[in-house]
């Protein structure tokens, strides 16, 4: 959450075009506000304000910014409302200093307390000037910059990068402490951000800070130093080789829709990296032990953690405990112990909630593994061994393409702790786009059918309940219509009394399950609803639905994994219909690095 990005040239130039390009490559961090600014001799020029890039950039003219340095930032608001003050960069008191930070200060509103009682001007309410006023402070007291920002370090508490230049210098400084930033090194410049796609345009030369490190960057060169004593540490470059090809749309209209449509490929990928890895027989060994088995994640991932638990369970007979991961420490950290394991899943290995719980884990002595997308990710750092979700980058807000991934590595590791053939799961890339092409022109025909409500539930029955959850979730996120995703026999246990003339309930039947999903069908359908089920063909289904998706026919663990992308397609072209984004959902941000 929140992105920030920062560069230092050779010379004065129009750095307002590359900081917008930056800005527009982050914008999937937070959208709440933009901000640059560009220093130049002992002038800065700070432009913010509430909105997304192309129309801040476009209302505060920053194309016309010119400096050798430059900063710019997007946020996703935690403290401070959405708010042209609350924007990023933030001056300090003289308006000599400018920086701006992602992540979360959590002693933000302590630290401001005592920067207002020590005569300094805070001008908001937010983190980001709080890190500002935090080197101010030492600077006033005589510090050096660099020992300034060291101090200031120490001062700040949470999870977060920063970056800070001052009027009158050649440099930028930076520091990290629990959240993303790399720095690149091209030929006449220098720059840092907060993820590695958006420098991979502007340079391959890369150096990974670490948390604890300060980062200074001339024009021509990168220094880290120590946080605790400001020795010089060494760090060689490395040259990134990854195509770009991923970071753009290729001719989708969406990133949403090109991530959906790359779900066989990457299935594909997936499969053959799974059958060649060592850290699967690592992980398949612990799982064998264990007292038990945890599966932890949040939101989609979480929902993938479900699956995983009904294939351990129905394949292996492994029981596995999915547990939200903020909801692990109080549940059952007291209770966990180095026979236990823990499975941590996550799209961006940076979700602070995940790597909360996988905090305690470790403090407990528990085998603690990753399945995370993000390589280079703190969870792919701190977790003991991890296996790679092998996704590309997934830019879209709401997650398809790593979900689809996560549950096929649950369904390969169940099969193999099954003893089963892993074969077998060959066909699932093929499936998958089958599933795509039998069931887009029923789900576009459906768009404005279902567009017509804002409230509507789907449901799902054992394996397929993470899919009804997920399906559920996805529209909620994009459409901002309410969806509940639920336990289809929960439904007549309260909810049905929602239902009345043509109130849509969405099923999802898996192959096991047809009679008992028939008899929620008729529960729903002689009370007026309307009941769409996503399903292998089935006269029996076409007999009492109102409507049948029909996906391709497979097995009862395969299901799950085809029936999520009629529901995925249906969210998006439910949300391009109603006139938003489906990239980039309103009030979200892709990675959740806050409590
Ligand atoms: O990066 P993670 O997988 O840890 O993210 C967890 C959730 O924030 C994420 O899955 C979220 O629910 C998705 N945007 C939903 O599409």
């Amino acid at each position: 959450m929140c992105g920030i990005f920062g560069i230092v040239t050779s010379d004065e130039k129009e750095l307002g075009p590359v900081l917008i390009e930056a800005a527009q490559r982050l914008t999937y961090r937070g959208y709440d506000s933009v901000g640059a600014a560009t220093l130049s001799g002992s002038r800065i020029d700070l432009r913010k304000d509430v909105g997304r890039v192309e129309e801040v950039a476009a209302r505060c003219n920053f194309s016309e910014m010119r400096g050798a340095r430059g900063i710019t930032q997007l946020r996703w608001a935690t403290f401070g409302e959405p708010s042209r003050v609350n924007s990023q960069p933030h001056l300090d008191s003289d308006g000599d200093m400018v920086g701006a930070h992602n992540g979360n200060v959590v002693n933000n509103f302590e630290l401001r307390q005592q920067f207002i009682a020590e005569g300094m001007i805070v001008r908001s309410e937010n983190d980001g000037e709080t890190c500002v006023h935090a080197v101010e402070r030492y600077i006033n007291k005589g510090y050096e910059f660099l020992d300034a920002i060291r101090l200031a370090y120490g001062d700040l508490e949470g999870d977060y990068a920063f970056v800070i230049g001052q009027a009158n210098d050649d440099k930028l400084y930076a520091m990290k402490k629990g959240s993303g930033l790399v720095a690149g090194i091209g030929e006449d410049f220098t720059c840092l951000s907060s993820d590695l796609p958006s420098i991979l345009p502007l340079t391959r030369q890369i150096i990974r800070p670490q948390d604890g490190e300060i980062i200074t960057l001339w024009a021509d060169r990168v220094e880290l130093r120590s946080v605790r004593d400001g020795s010089l540490i060494e760090r060689e470059p490395e040259t990134v080789t990854e195509s770009m090809d991923a970071v753009q749309k290729g001719g989708y209209p969406h990133f949403m829709l090109k991530e959906i449509h790359e779900q066989s490929r990457v299935a594909r990928e997936l499969l053959h990296l799974l059958d060649g890895s060592h850290e699967v027989e690592t992980i398949l060994e612990k799982i064998r032990t264990a007292r038990h088995l945890y599966l932890i994640g949040c939101g989609t991932s979480y929902h993938a953690c479900l699956s995983g638990s009904v294939y351990l369970a129905q394949l292996a007979g492994r029981p596995a405990i999915p547990i939200l991961a903020p909801q692990f420490t109080p549940q059952y950290g007291p209770a966990v112990g180095h026979e236990d394991v823990g499975l941590f899943v996550s799209q961006s290995g940076e979700t602070k909630d995940v790597l909360n719980a996988l905090e305690t884990a470790e403090s407990r002595g528990m085998a603690a593994y990753g399945i995370a997308n993000v390589i280079g990710s703190t969870l792919t750092k701190a977790a003991s061994c991890w296996l790679p979700l092998c996704c590309g980058y997934e830019i879209s807000v709401p997650a398809t393409k790593t979900f689809t991934n996560q549950v096929l590595t649950f369904l390969y590791l169940a099969t193999r702790l099954a003893g089963l053939d892993t074969r077998s799961l060959q066909a699932i890339p093929d499936l998958l786009d089958e599933t795509l092409e039998m069931t887009a022109p029923q789900i576009q025909a459906l768009t404005p059918v279902l567009n017509d409500w804002d409230d509507m539930y789907c449901l799902g029955y054992g394996a397929t309940l993470s899919i009804a959850l997920e399906g559920a979730l996805k529209l909620k996120e994009i459409t901002y219509a309410h969806c509940e995703g639920m336990l289809s026999t929960e439904f007549k246990h309260g909810p049905l009394s929602a239902v009345r003339q043509d109130y849509p309930v969405i099923f999802v039947a898996g192959p096991a399950d047809i009679p008992l999903i028939i008899s929620g069908i008729n529960e729903v359908r002689v009370r007026g609803a309307r009941a769409i089920v996503i399903a292998e063909p089935d006269p029996r289904l076409e007999a009492n639905a109102s409507q049948v998706i029909p996906v391709p026919k497979s097995d009862p663990h395969i299901f799950p994994l085809l029936a999520v992308l009629p529901l995925q397609l249906l969210s998006y072209h439910m949300s391009v219909a109603r006139g938003y984004d489906p990239d980039f959902p309103r009030n979200l941000s892709k990675t959740l690095t806050v409590d």
